[in-house]
């Protein structure tokens, strides 16, 4: 959480990090990477161990040789003596996820480790979850007995509301909630976390956090990007369980929740608790699903890899929310969330209302001042609103102030993942989400997956910001969506 932005003076407590799912998309792209970054910058103690289980047939030295080509091309810099010292510290052991053989075997690959202290990680499909779950506490190895035992559960944490409540009550009769990490890497992102800093650290923020000043909140997250070569996920999953059911409702309750008492886990996930309870869909039919069809040089959805040519999943949503409040009441939160769109940007913006008088003879009326908090690309903080233009004659202007990561801080922001990883390792759950909280928020989009069932699906080309009806959603209400990214 917010401690860890800083580089460690003292190396993190070493432990054993069994990564399921070795071999897969996730621990080449995001967890290797993460954890060389964490070992090349001295965050990670030396002797930490990293154990890799998957079903292909590797050795460990194959499995580094296999993970040092895929890190090689995920990290810019790498280190080739770093990276051959941090491969040195990883082992493999080989077997299927519902094989209690196999679990009997990684538990005694780790009693001749001999760190006291395990995290395992399902960088695995959602399926496995919960056979990992009980592989491990059948073999003995959720006992906290001779250290901490860590199992960090990727999303999406089920398919609906019923699923997570049974993967929930499966995962906690063989392991405490302290024991257990939901993850959602958008808590990570340092402009999430400075959300609490910006409101909680300034006067000049929080007195006009409030549906006295707002006028509305838009929450975007648009990708470029296709399925690439995750179709058959990503055709079970959809834009509702891959994006919206958590990062951006995590997004937007990290807008609206209340000040906590301190920000420890529970304080802040009892915060955003309530604001999942006081969430919902604004009414129905204000919800836009979509797909991508062909357009700007790329396919259509259902021409992509493992996609069924008929599939009728969204891969574009839009909703309008409110937040049953005193704080929200009549404060619409507009959220969106697409792939394959015109650019790569995620981002918040608080619309200020009006001012309630103008003085002055403008043939223009002023623009409506606008807060945006930008989590990608380009992280950072702009605050848009009015000004006098130089001269004789009383000319308004539009100006912002600006504050970007990348021209304050020499470093780069460290990847959601180093944080994550190290918060695991701390034992800071603050950026994972309870159990309760996962629950609360398949409620919350409940109504969209209904509306997923019912088959209206409005198509998009490719390369464009979405369909037309989600600008309709805004246009409705007098409204429009602001064009997310750096310029
Ligand atoms: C993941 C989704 O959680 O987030 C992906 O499964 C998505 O579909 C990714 O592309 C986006 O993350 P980021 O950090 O690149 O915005």
């Amino acid at each position: 959480m917010l401690a860890s932005c800083v580089p460690a003076t003292e190396p993190a407590p070493p432990c054993a990090i069994v990564v399921f799912g070795v071999t897969g998309d996730l621990a080449a792209r995001k967890l290797l990477p993460a954890l060389y970054a964490l070992h090349a910058n001295g965050t990670l103690h030396p002797k930490t161990a990293v154990v890799g289980f998957a079903r292909s047939d590797l050795d460990d030295e194959s499995l580094r040789r296999r993970l040092g080509e895929a890190v090689r091309e995920h990290v810019a810099d790498l280190d080739e003596d770093v990276w051959r010292e941090f491969a040195g510290r990883v082992t493999y052991v080989r077997g299927a996820y519902d094989d209690a053989g196999a679990f009997e075997r990684l538990a005694a690959h780790l009693d001749a480790i001999g760190l006291p202290d395990h995290v395992y990680y399902t960088a695995t499909p959602p399926e496995t979850y919960a056979p990992i779950a009980g592989g491990l506490a059948d073999a003995g190895m959720a006992s906290e007995r001779t250290g901490f035992r860590r199992l960090v559960v990727e999303k999406p944490f089920g398919i609906d509301l019923a699923s997570a409540r049974a993967l929930n009550e499966h995962v906690l009769e063989r392991f405490a909630e302290t024991q257990v990490y939901r993850i959602d890497h958008y808590l990570a992102k340092e402009t999430a976390q400075n959300l609490a800093v910006l409101r909680f650290a300034n006067t000049l923020f929080e007195p006009m956090w409030s549906n006295r000043t707002i006028d509305h909140v838009q929450i975007t997250m648009a990708e470029p990007l296709g399925t690439e070569g995750r179709g058959a996920f990503y055709d079970q999953a959809g834009v509702i369980r891959d994006v919206f059911q958590n990062h951006l409702l995590q997004l937007l309750a990290l807008v609206a929740m209340e000040p906590p008492g301190h920000y420890d886990a529970d304080s802040v996930r009892d915060e955003k608790v309530k604001v999942f309870h006081a969430l919902r869909c604004a009414a129905p039919g204000r919800t836009v699903l979509g797909q991508y069809v062909a357009g700007n040089g790329h396919p259509g959805y259902r021409e992509e890899a493992d996609v069924d040519p008929d599939s009728r999943m969204p891969t574009y949503a839009a909703a309008a929310f409110e937040v049953r409040n005193w704080r929200w009441a009549g404060v619409p939160f507009y959220v969106r969330a697409g792939k394959r769109l015109e650019r790569k940007a995620s981002e918040i913006v608080l619309r200020l209302k009006a001012p309630p008088y103008v003085p002055f003879d403008l043939t223009d009326v002023p623009k409506a001042d606008r807060l945006v908090l930008r989590l990608v690309p380009d992280e950072g903080i702009r605050l848009h609103f009015n000004a006098k233009r130089p001269g004789q004659d009383l000319e308004v202007d539009r100006v912002s102030l600006d504050f970007a990561y990348h021209g304050r801080y020499q470093r780069p922001n460290p990847d959601a993942y180093e944080t994550l990883l190290l918060d695991v390792i701390e034992g800071d759950a603050t950026l994972f989400m309870r159990a309760d909280e996962v629950e609360a928020q398949w409620r919350v989009v409940a109504p969209l997956l209904e509306a997923e069932a019912q088959g209206a699906l409005h198509p998009y080309p490719a390369g464009s910001m979405g369909p037309e009806a989600a600008h309709a959603l805004l246009e409705g209400d007098g409204r429009h969506w602001y064009r997310p990214g750096p310029d």
